[in-house]
Parts: structure tokens; sequence; C-alpha cells
């Protein structure tokens, strides 16, 4: 009885880090969608927006945080799935109640999580960790990050390794906005079904807005 209680208090916890380091890299996420929009308007603006970025001193607090925030999410996402795997009906009766519990996104988060991590390793390795060039804008010299992006999509694999990711990306977001609303106990009736609706238009905004970015970039054809 005692260890009953003891294992539905830590679950709980859990549930709100996962709701928290979610929302907040959703926000991560909307953010460097925002921010990559630059490549739209060309070279220099791209290059002067990244360089603004990883020249501030504070790039390294926001990293560090933001590898936290991943960690902790991944790690409360393998002890949830493990708990819920011992205790399969008391979990899956929570995420049922709402009707959400059913569909493919709700279904598919463990797999989509994990597919969106492979991705961030490939990411981060082919963009950040890629070939270095230099340029000079406005008089400084910096990061032609722009280069090292328009030749990587430049490889139509490379594009449809994106085109996948963000998909993946869009439906695993498209259920988890919503499900950190319920892990963080903010499931009033009144506004469940605009926060269901919002987190679909995120998911949506995420997969279309990166998929639409990787194939611009395939159309520099490298320049
Ligand atoms: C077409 C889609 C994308 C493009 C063109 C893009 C572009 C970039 C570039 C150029 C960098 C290196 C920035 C620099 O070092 O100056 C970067 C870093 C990064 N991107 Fe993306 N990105 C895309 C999609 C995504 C997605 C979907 C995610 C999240 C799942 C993501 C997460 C990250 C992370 C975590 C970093 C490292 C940030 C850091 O260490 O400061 N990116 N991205």
């Amino acid at each position: 009885m005692s260890s009953k209680k003891c294992s539905t208090s830590t679950s709980i916890g859990k549930k709100q880090i996962m709701g928290v380091t979610g929302l907040l890299l959703c926000g991560f996420v909307l953010t460097h969608l925002l921010g990559n929009l630059t490549l739209l308007i060309g070279s220099d603006a791209f290059n002067k927006y990244s360089h603004a970025l990883t020249s501030n001193p504070l790039i390294y607090v926001a990293e560090v945080g933001l590898l936290a925030l991943f960690l902790s999410h991944i790690v409360m996402a393998i002890k949830l799935t493990i708990e819920n795997k011992k205790a399969r009906p008391i979990a899956y009766h929570t995420y049922t109640k709402s009707g959400r519990g059913g569909d493919f996104a709700s279904k598919s988060m463990a797999i989509s999580g994990l597919i969106t991590l492979i991705f961030l390793i490939i990411h981060i390795t082919g963009l950040k960790f890629g070939t270095h060039y230099d340029t000079t804008v406005g008089g400084i010299e910096m990061r032609d990050i722009y280069k090292t992006t328009v030749e990587y999509f430049a490889d139509p694999i490379h594009v449809v390794i994106y085109l996948v990711a963000v998909i993946t990306l869009g439906v695993h977001v498209s259920h988890g906005f919503w499900s950190a609303f319920q892990s963080l106990g903010l499931n009033h009736p009144k506004y469940m079904s605009k926060i269901e609706l919002a987190s679909k238009l995120f998911g949506v905004v995420i997969a279309v807005g990166f998929s639409a970015l990787a194939i611009f970039c395939f159309t520099r054809g490298g320049h």
C-alpha cells in the first residue's frame, strides 16, 4: 500500500519534469525555426544572425542549459516508459480518459522521440560541426554558416533525412505540447479543446516550416 503511494508521487514528479522540459524545448524549436527564416533573406542575414548568437559569451550557458533540457526530457521519458510498462492499466488510463490516448501521435511518442534524438546527432554533426568556411560581412569576419548549410542540403539524401525527421518532430510535438498541459495539471475542460487545436497547429508549423527551409536550401544548388 505504502509503496504504491510512493510510486504514484514520483510518477507525478517525472511527468511534471517532462511537461516543463517539453514546453521549453518547444520554445527552443520555434525560436530556432524563426531564426532560421533569415536563410530566406540571404547569406549575409543568416551569417549575421548566426554570428550574433555564437559570438555572445552567454551562448555557452544557453548550450549547457539546452543540453540539460534535452537530457532531462530523455531520461524522464525512459523512466516513465519503464514505469508505464510495469503498471500498464494505470498509465494508459490517464491518457485515454480524455479521448486522446488512442491516436497515432500519442502511441508513437517513444519512437518519434528516438528518431528526433538520432536526427539531432546527424544535424549537429553536419552543420554546427560541419565544414568551416569564413566570410566577412560589414567588415566583420565570421563563419560562413550559410555556405555550410546550402552545401549540406545540396545532397538530396540529406533533404530526405530532414523531411522524415521534421515531419516526425511535428507529429511528436503535436501530441507533446498538449500532453505537457495535462502533465502540469493545466487540463481545465474549458480550455483543453483549444490547447489540443493549438498543439496540432504547432506540429504543422514545425513540420511545414523546417521542411520548407530544407527544400529552399536544396533549391540553392549549393550556393
Ligand atoms: C531545415 C531545418 C534546420 C536548419 C536549416 C537548421 C540549421 C542549424 C544550424 C545552421 C545550426 C548551427 C548554428 C551555428 O553553429 O551557428 C543549428 C544548430 C542546432 N539545431 Fe538546427 N536547423 C534545422 C532544424 C532543427 C531542428 C528540427 C532541431 C530540433 C529538433 C534543431 C536543433 C538544433 C540544435 C539543438 C542546434 C545546436 C545549437 C547550439 O549548440 O547552439 N535544428 N541548426
